[in-house]
């Protein structure tokens, strides 16, 4: 049978993403309209094992559906991975009178909360975030469109200084195994390379395309390199390497790193953080459970967690085409 959810549980957890806050205050105030009670639970799985819980209603939310960062912060436990630690967090949860739980992160805080449900039938709800775009049954995850805004920014301006000392720039970007980030982001600053954990270029290739590059009268270049990719060499070591091979080129690396993490969620991230938290609660309140509430064709759907965590996130072919014909 069902159980009547009284007091939902909110937290953040893994790394933190634009649109964070916004899908808090989504899930804070679509409690309040249920006349349901809401929790955050500071510093995600590490929070639930310490008890650090705060009772939210609409007006603890004021004002952060515009910021950065995450109010209710964000951790990486270790003791949750133990059974003790799991077990100390049931018991606070029942303790507080917490029914059900929204978990708001990337595969890692989705693994903890499937686990969770797992060993004490306790109802969760997953809600994509992180910049990276890797999860499996949604078309994007919170923060993707803040961070690609931010990493278009950025390399726009990179292209200025490029440009005016005839330049080749290696851009690195997030994304630890995934390429989102920088095929979008380097499609949409047009890069004239760009490498992804996806595919392998191969050292040999990148060559050939930056001499191409150069014979076709381009002056500067910028390619985008994802942290995660397979080529085998970091961005320093492809910044000697491309010197050692091709003395003409004056070469300079850039690592965006943790900028792009960071700001003001894009109006997409927003809107998306505010029908993806409306969407959590009342699923819950349902009685469905172990699910995470993704965008699909701009339609607002449920996929079970554990499909979410193994499915994979592929690179859009059709993205990877127009990349290779912008890059010509
Ligand atoms: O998972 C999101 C992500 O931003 C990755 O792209 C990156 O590799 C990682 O987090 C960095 O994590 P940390 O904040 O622990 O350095």
């Amino acid at each position: 049978m069902t159980k009547i959810i009284k007091k939902i549980g909110v937290l953040t957890s893994g790394g933190d993403a634009p649109g964070m806050n916004a899908a808090i205050r989504s899930v804070v105030r679509t409690c309040a309209y249920h006349d349901i009670e809401c929790v955050g639970i500071y510093r995600g799985y590490q929070g639930m094992i310490e008890g650090d819980f705060k009772e939210m209603g609409p007006r603890s939310v004021n004002n952060i559906v515009n910021k950065g960062g995450t109010i209710l912060k964000s951790a990486r436990s270790k003791d949750f991975i133990t059974p003790e630690g799991r077990q100390k967090a049931h018991q606070n949860l029942i303790d507080a009178g917490i029914n059900a739980l929204v978990v708001i992160g990337g595969d890692g805080t989705f693994t903890g909360a499937e686990i969770f449900n797992h060993e004490f039938g306790y109802p969760v709800m997953g809600i994509p975030g992180t910049i990276d775009n890797d999860i499996f049954g949604t078309t994007h995850t919170l923060g993707f469109d803040t961070a690609l805004n931010t990493v278009v920014e950025a390399i726009d301006k990179i292209r200025d200084t490029a440009s005016s000392h005839n330049r080749l720039f290696f851009v690195e970007v997030m994304g630890r195994d995934a390429g989102h980030i920088a095929l979008n982001a380097g499609i949409g600053a047009g890069a004239e390379e760009i490498l992804i954990p996806e595919e392998n270029l191969g050292l040999e290739r990148l060559l050939e395309s930056l001499q191409r590059s150069k014979a076709s009268g381009k002056s500067s270049s910028i390619v985008v390199v994802s942290e995660g990719d397979k080529i085998g060499k970091n961005v320093f070591e492809l910044k000697e390497y491309v010197e050692e091979n091709l003395p003409e080129y004056d070469v300079r690396v850039s690592v965006l790193g943790h900028m792009q993490r960071g700001g003001a969620p894009s109006c997409f991230d927003r809107v998306l953080a505010s029908r993806l938290g409306v969407k959590a609660v009342e699923s819950l309140l349902e009685g469905k459970s172990n699910y995470m509430v993704g965008l699909q064709q701009d339609r607002v759907v449920l996929t079970p967690l554990e499909q979410a965590i193994k499915g994979s996130s592929r690179i859009d072919e059709e993205l990877l085409r127009v990349s290779e014909i912008m890059t010509t």
